[in-house]
């Protein structure tokens, strides 16, 4: 009896062994034949092997949809061809040229890394995993993309896309935002991981990832990977892959005062660490809660700033914003001072100096919509 019990589990070991390793024998050349004949992906960077273009569109990428970032990657490759070009740029140009693609500490180590190449390395870029680790803004995943893409080095690129169709695939429920999970995906991806070509494995997998495995409405019926793939077989690819932490969001409230003296403008650049670090803006009298503009035009706070003489010239509706940890809530409101501002954080620009600065897109937007200034 207990022999056939053993007997039983030694088999049904051996059965998902042998089923783990034709899996991974079949994915990795699945995925290299959908590449070669069904990808239909085309991106500027790609088959791109000088490690500044490749290095810039990861940077680009991170955060950013390949759609928003396609324009941004044009615009850089244009005015900084080469990274002594972008190594000798003005610090608020290069922020200009990243204006509206958020997460501004990435344009900060963009800056610092190119002058630090260029500077102190003689324009050579690092050619090792471990010392392109090493560079401002760049994590495991970024490295790993350098060094496959730009010098076909055995590193195996593990994002979002790559996780979530590995544990589809493999049917895994480990939380990828666990530091287990993490250590698990990085492994089982590095043990999939072409070696003879590991840039063309590299970009097959996040391709298919992303427009293949897709997080929403995945294209299950027509995928190469369908009849080996445990999330399927068990009907559970849309509760994968699994996250342990929800992300709550914050509600902040910016009040902005766009206020004009002599015809210059107060604004001052966005130092702490904080969202928009790096960018320009008006004053901002930020409120724990929203306040109806009448009440907040009478309150101390705006009072301080405005002083009692300043003539009201608009306010604009509430204007919306959906950051991926936050939600900004503001209004911008336009008065005429009678006398120069006191606190002296902020700088008076006039009306075109004001267009060389980076602002944060909730401002651009603003403009847009309604007008100027
Ligand atoms: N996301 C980041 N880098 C990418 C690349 N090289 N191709 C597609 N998506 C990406």
């Amino acid at each position: 009896m207990c022999y056939k019990f053993l007997n039983y589990h030694i088999h049904i070991f051996l059965q998902e062994y042998m089923k783990k390793i034709t899996y991974t024998s079949l994915i990795r050349k699945k995925l290299l034949l959908w590449h070669k004949n069904d990808n239909g992906r085309t991106m500027p960077w790609k088959e791109e092997r000088n490690p500044y273009r490749v290095w810039l569109s990861e940077i680009i990428l991170q955060q950013t949809r390949v759609a928003q970032g396609l324009d941004y990657y044009n615009k850089f490759i244009i005015n900084y061809p080469t990274i002594e070009k972008l190594a000798k740029a003005e610090e608020n140009s290069v922020f200009k040229h990243w204006e509206g693609l958020g997460y501004y500490s990435r344009c900060k180590n963009l800056i610092a890394t190119a002058r630090f190449i260029a500077f102190e390395l003689g324009g050579k870029f690092p050619t090792t995993y471990e010392s392109i680790l090493q560079l401002k803004g760049v994590g495991p995943y970024t490295a790993a993309a350098i060094a496959s893409f730009a010098y076909d080095l055995p590193h195996a690129v593990v994002d979002g896309n790559v996780m979530r169709m590995l544990a589809r695939y493999f049917g895994i429920v480990k939380p990828i935002d666990s530091s287990e999970g993490k250590n698990y995906f990085n492994v089982l991806a590095q043990s999939l991981l072409h070696t003879a070509s590991p840039a063309l494995y590299n970009q097959a997998i996040m391709d298919f990832g992303a427009t293949i495995c897709k997080p929403k409405l995945p294209l299950c019926s027509t995928c190469v990977l369908k009849k080996t793939c445990i999330a399927l077989e068990k009907n559970i690819v849309e509760s994968l892959p699994v996250k342990e932490k929800r992300l709550v969001k914050k509600n902040r409230f910016f009040y902005y005062i766009i206020a004009r003296f002599d015809n210059k403008f107060y604004v001052r650049k966005r130092i702490e660490k904080d969202i928009w670090q790096n960018l320009w803006e008006f004053i901002l009298l930020e409120q724990p809660q929203k306040v109806a503009l009448d009440d907040f035009l009478v309150s101390s706070t705006f009072l301080d700033v405005a002083g009692k003489k300043s003539i009201l010239k608009y306010a604009s509706i509430f204007y919306k914003q959906q950051l991926t940890h936050q939600t900004i809530e503001g209004i911008f409101i336009h008065i005429e001072l009678k006398s120069p501002l006191k606190n002296k954080l902020y700088s008076s620009v006039s009306k075109n100096e004001l267009k060389k600065l980076a602002f944060p897109r909730f401002i651009t937007n603003y403009f847009e919509v309604s007008g100027s200034l």
